[in-house]
């Protein structure tokens, strides 16, 4: 198939009423997206990834019109945590309408869905005049696309369209909060920290528990990683060694030799960056990367998530 690359959100969302899939960039990542209420079209996008069929996917909506359409009931803890957050990164896990097909949500009754914050994103979403459930937009296994390039790299050949826009603001995906039970459960950190959560809704908590890869199954599967071997350094002054083959990406410059070296000036551009920062180092066909622990503190904490992940065999 030939992909069209489009700078245009009308011709871009024209293949997504025509029943095909489309990569576009959000606020957090690239997405690759198909009509809600489409089957054979979502069928597309497991198949273009290679995503596993028990992974469920996300609802995006541009307006908050259409919410209705893929939840059947909004908790009013919920509604506190949308009218405070949306748009932005966030996802909240709701009781999905009996309309929705089962491949959308992996045969679970619950659905995730999240109103992205950037413009072109909402734009896009506008002229569907639909839900567009979407994952992210890389091979599965692989870290999540932060530019259209990587997309392409990923996913060139295998999806109709791709909606070119600039690298993504944030890097790393969504927070997923799970909000059908008696109070918001974090299953997965991101752009919005627990901390913010909790100043809407005081007894929001992260899930630690053993049920948490029932409750989220894309936690079951490996992750955001690099070919590379990544490793997690606490403090790069104590490296020493033989680096040629290695990168490094962090806060503190180690000094050493790196053959790729990536310093960023605060925990912010660490997560715009780290993602990407993975790619190149597979494009460079780097052995092993070091990766600066920080503290989880506000995106901190989704950052190191991804980083842990990623260093997991
Ligand atoms: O920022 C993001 O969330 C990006 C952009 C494109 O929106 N999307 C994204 O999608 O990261 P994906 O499919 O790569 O990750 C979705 C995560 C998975 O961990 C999945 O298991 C979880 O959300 N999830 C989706 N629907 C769920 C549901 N009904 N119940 C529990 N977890 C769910
Ligand atoms: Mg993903």
């Amino acid at each position: 198939m030939d992909t069209v690359l489009t700078r245009d959100h009308l011709v871009a969302a024209e293949f997504i009423r025509g029943g095909g899939v489309v990569a576009f960039p959000t606020e957090t990542v690239y997405g690759l997206g198909a009509d809600l209420f489409n089957e054979e079209a979502i069928r597309k996008i497991f198949a273009a990834k290679q995503r596993p069929q028990d992974n469920p996917l996300i609802a995006h909506i541009g307006d908050l019109s259409l919410l209705d359409r893929v939840a059947s009931e909004v908790p009013p803890f919920a509604a506190r945590l949308i009218a405070r957050f949306f748009p932005g990164p966030l996802t909240l896990v709701l009781r999905k309408r009996d309309e929705i097909p089962l491949i959308a949500t992996a045969g679970l009754d619950t659905i995730g869905v999240r109103m992205p914050g950037s413009e072109l994103a909402r734009q896009f979403l506008a002229a569907c005049e639909t839900p567009v459930v979407a994952p992210s937009a890389n091979l599965s296994g692989r870290p999540s696309p932060t530019t259209w390039q990587a997309v392409f790299e990923d996913l060139n050949g295998r999806i109709d369209c791709i909606l070119q826009g600039d690298p993504t603001e944030i890097g790393l995906e969504s927070t997923v909060v799970d909000c059908t039970g008696d109070r918001p459960i974090v299953l997965r950190q991101g752009g919005v920290s627990l901390d913010e959560l909790r100043s809407v809704v005081p007894d929001a908590t992260a899930d630690e528990s053993e049920e948490r890869s029932n409750r989220s199954p894309g936690l079951r599967h490996k992750h955001y990683s690099p070919k590379a071997r990544v490793l997690i350094v606490g403090t790069p002054a104590d490296l020493t060694g033989d680096f040629e083959q290695s990168a490094f990406i962090g806060l503190t410059d180690p000094g050493v030799g790196f053959a790729e070296k990536r310093i960023v000036p605060d925990l912010r551009h660490y997560a715009h960056e780290l993602f990407e920062f993975f790619r190149e180092c597979d494009r460079r066909e780097i052995a092993t990367i070091y990766c600066e622990a920080v503290s989880e503190d506000g995106i901190g904490a989704a950052l190191m998530d991804r980083i842990r992940r990623a260093a997991q065999d």
